[in-house]
């Protein structure tokens, strides 16, 4: 087990659950690392299945409207996704968010976001992977070799929406790239690991817990790193940007606006422009 820390490369397990001690070496091994750490504090004493609880204990108040252990596996089908120039047959299942096509905030999000070649990206409520999926695809080839290129980070509350997460992640080749992690929002994650977040929140967990994980935000970017939302009129993106605005102290703005979604950016280097 190696102890190098290093700012590019895959995240560490004490970067992700904030123990800060040992250093694993890939996405894999922080998964069984999470997995075995949740066991031990649930005093289970055995095997952890991989979707182990996770939650911190701030985040155990958190409201949200799915479950995180459903009692079935998930049931899944794939779905043709066009995205550029390539149609991928996408893993789905039914209960995940749009489940049949990808969501049209999710690809104005993914056509205006600027991603980063190399660092560390995290798709918060992952879904299905969509969002940090194609953000590595349309980034993987042009990047850097070696730990110095882009990496990212799945992470949802839903079995279910993992399991097709995972899946497609294979499908793409992205095994060695990305990592899955399970849990609360930002609960498994510690400070200042991460240079990009995409967040397509989900409006039916309530506007609380969403304003506090935008709160939160700053903490697990990098100094310097940069936040993406995307949310519709209707459903109060206006309040999260004015929300974004106080809690990045005025760096915070919309960079699109179609359909009545707006693609809202926050954070960011200060020659950025904000
Ligand atoms: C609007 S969907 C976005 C899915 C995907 N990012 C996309 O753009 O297609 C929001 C996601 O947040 C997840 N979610 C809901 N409550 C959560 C929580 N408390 N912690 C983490 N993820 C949560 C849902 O399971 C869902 O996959």
């Amino acid at each position: 087990m190696s102890r190098r820390r290093t700012r590019s490369g895959p995240l560490s397990a004490g970067e992700a659950t904030g123990d800060g001690e040992e250093e694993l070496e890939g996405w894999d091994s922080l998964e069984e690392y999470l997995a075995s750490e949740a066991a031990r504090t649930s005093g289970a004493g055995q095997s952890p299945a991989p979707t182990a609880d996770l939650r911190g204990p701030k985040a155990a108040s958190t409201r949200h409207y799915f479950s995180r252990a459903e009692s079935q596996p998930a049931e899944t089908f794939t779905f043709p996704l066009r995205f550029g120039d390539r149609t991928i047959d996408w893993v789905s299942a039914h209960g995940v968010f749009s489940k049949q096509q990808l969501d049209f905030g999710s690809r104005l999000l993914l056509e205006v976001a600027e991603i980063p070649a190399t660092g560390r990206l995290l798709d918060l409520g992952c879904g299905t992977g969509a969002l940090g999926l194609l953000a590595l695809a349309s980034r993987v080839e042009s990047g850097g070799s070696g730990e110095d290129r882009l990496w990212a980070c799945l992470s949802d509350i839903s079995d279910h929406a993992l399991a097709c997460a995972s899946a497609n992640r294979e499908r793409l080749g992205l095994t060695g790239s990305a990592g899955i992690v399970q849990g609360e929002f930002l609960a498994p994650f510690r400070s200042g690991v991460f240079g990009t977040v995409l967040f397509n929140p989900p409006i039916r967990a309530g506007k609380a817990p969403i304003l506090e994980t935008l709160t939160r935000m700053r903490r697990v970017l990098e100094p310097d790193g940069t936040l993406w939302v995307v949310a519709r009129v209707q459903q109060g993106a206006k309040s999260l940007l004015a929300h974004l605005e106080n809690v990045f102290e005025g760096a915070a703005q919309v960079r699109a606006r179609r359909k009545g979604y707006l693609i809202l950016r926050a954070g960011g280097r200060k020659a950025d422009g904000i």
